[in-house]
């Protein structure tokens, strides 16, 4: 290690500082402390959840490939897709958007097949970065994936559907009707029996509801104190069912805290409604190059992704100013990284569709860490998009289907569903590296907007950093080493009165060159592998390497 200055991360990670080293064992690079006794709250397995939109190949090409193709698939859903969902047990799913949610009519969707109408889709001009591919399914919707078939995916990966309703362009009593379809009993009203007549008999139930999608741009460019006004009047006398409805109110693009103080001091302030179970946040890492990115582009892409916890922080305490208790969670149903000035996706037809690396595994490490610690804000996020798409999980096209490291993340996290958060400290070497101005199409976010004099001068990113969560006996830790070539020999001090029993560690990327990614012709690039942990009573020692997403499951008495 060239510097010696420490960085300390930890559960207020986003206040993170300059520290000396705490005087621990003098052989280790880094120390991390697990403080077992001061527990963060119980990490909702809704932070795991997903995003599909009627976006391109996310649903056609993605999800749905029918019930008559020669792809292997269960009711017209492709299996491979299913068990991979059972694998990381998703919780939920968000649908049909996006943006695309408020130019759709639900009831284009629902009863035969066959009679079904064609409808533009939103997203018919995004073709490509070019615009020059030819129009395809991608930019119209057949309308063969509608409710049904949604819930239908749903129940098969084993997720609760969570709808996001039309705010923009159809009237709130299109919404009730939308609830009345999904959630009226067997027999009551005609939508109930047009839901039976399509082959389910029973209520879908379906609790989670957006109202709306980003009503500060594609979905209405409201103001904060129009969109609570068509909260109010969406939400007001929306037919419950006896389900308990938790309905999600359009909140911020990223760090735009204006959005959050109007909305929330409209709804507590002016006339006091019932609390929204939750307030949607987008944030997406917006960069310019998915696979042609240089070394230099990485820390900045990382310290632009570890943003999140900032902007999180921030509109969580302009929400406090009016709701007191915090009845209101966070729901970041939109995050990723997204990149605009190459075109990498594995078909033209893919609109919005990227290559994924093990640099975006990183990234979305680093995101659901920062979930973790923060079980109190967070109720529920949704990686956008699942397939095909922005952050995905997978990549498919007609019979070909491979998972991306951004998979191999969810499927390490997992063991953090419904765990007890507990804060740790990260103690190790910070990484600096020269401020660059990344070239960006979205608006900038806070001091990442880098001014013409600042350019190059030292910027620093933490050097390790991750989450803990306990289940009983087990400790969950997991840890992101970002550094591009230095390994960390980590001690590790579990604190509040645990030993360790044994320890084992699951490794992603590590050493392999970032870029490292999988293909149709080359499905298993990126592997993750296991490794040792060194055990001795409450310390453990790793070492973690270079560009690596670590789980360390340690078994406690
Ligand atoms: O995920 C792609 C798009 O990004 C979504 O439709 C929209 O909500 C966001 O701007």
């Amino acid at each position: 290690m060239q510097r010696r200055d420490f960085i300390k991360a930890g559960a207020f990670a986003g206040a993170a500082f300059l520290i000396q080293p705490k005087a621990h064992a003098a052989s280790a690079d880094a120390h991390i402390e697990v403080l077992l006794d001061t527990p963060l709250g119980t990490i909702s397995p809704f932070i795991y959840s997903h995003f599909t939109e009627e976006l391109g190949a996310v649903i056609y090409d993605g999800v749905w490939v029918g019930e008559k193709s020669k792809i292997a698939n269960t009711q017209g859903i492709r299996t491979a897709l299913i068990d991979k969902l059972r694998q990381i047990k998703a919780p939920a799913v968000r649908w049909p958007g996006g943006c695309f949610a408020d130019s759709y009519d639900w009831r284009d969707g629902v009863g035969p097949r066959d009679k079904r109408p064609k409808r533009t889709d939103f997203w018919v001009d995004d073709r490509d970065s070019k615009g020059t591919a030819p129009l395809g399914p991608g930019n119209f919707d057949p309308n063969q994936f509608g409710t049904d078939e949604f819930v239908r995916f749903c129940k098969l990966s084993g997720a609760e559907p969570y709808l996001a309703a039309n705010v923009r362009s159809l009237p709130a009593y299109v919404f009730d009707q939308w609830v009345e379809y999904c959630n009226s009993p067997a027999g009551s009203s005609t939508y109930a029996d047009v839901r039976a007549a399509g082959g389910t008999r029973e209520p879908y139930n379906v609790k989670y509801w957006g109202v709306g999608n980003e009503s500060w741009g594609c979905g209405g460019t409201f103001t904060p104190d129009e969109y609570a006004s068509e909260y109010r009047r969406y939400t007001a006398w929306v037919p419950r069912y006896g389900v308990d409805l938790n309905l999600i109110a359009s909140g911020p693009n990223q760090d735009d805290v204006e959005w959050t103080q109007g909305f929330f001091e409209n709804v507590f302030g002016k006339r006091k409604i019932k609390a929204p179970f939750g307030w949607s946040l987008h944030y997406y890492t917006d960069l310019p190059e998915a696979l042609a990115f240089k070394a230099g582009d990485v820390y900045p892409g990382y310290s632009l992704a570890d943003r999140m916890e900032k902007i999180m922080n921030d509109h969580w305490t302009a929400m406090g100013v009016h709701d007191r208790e915090h009845q209101v969670k966070l729901i970041v149903d939109e995050y990723g990284p997204w990149y605009r000035f190459s075109d990498t996706k594995v078909d033209p037809s893919h609109v919005l569709g990227q290559q994924l690396t093990v640099r975006d595994g990183v990234m979305t490490a680093l995101t659901l860490d920062i979930f973790n610690r923060n079980p109190e804000k967070v109720a529920m996020a949704a990686c956008a998009q699942l397939i095909n798409c922005i952050d995905s999980l997978f990549l498919s096209h007609e019979d070909q289907f491979i998972t991306t490291p951004v998979f191999n993340v969810f499927d390490m996290y997992k063991d953090h569903m419904g765990g007890q958060g507990v804060r740790v400290e990260f103690s190790a070497p910070a990484i600096h590296y020269p401020r660059t101005a990344i070239k960006r199409t979205l608006s900038p976010v806070g001091d990442e907007a880098v001014a013409p004099e600042s350019e190059g001068r030292d910027a620093q990113l933490w050097g390790l950093n991750g989450s803990a969560s306990r289940q009983g006996n087990t400790l969950t830790l997991t840890v992101v080493n970002p550094h591009l070539t230095d390994a960390l020999d980590t001690q590790i001090l579990l604190r509040g009165g645990a030993t360790a029993s044994a320890a084992t560690a699951q490794v992603l990327g590590g050493g392999a060159d970032v870029h490292t990614h999988n293909t149709f012709a080359e499905p298993n690039n990126v592997q993750t592998r296991t490794a040792e942990v060194k055990v001795s009573g409450s310390t453990l020692s790793f070492v973690f390497p270079p560009s690596s997403v670590v789980k360390l499951s340690v078994q406690l008495t």
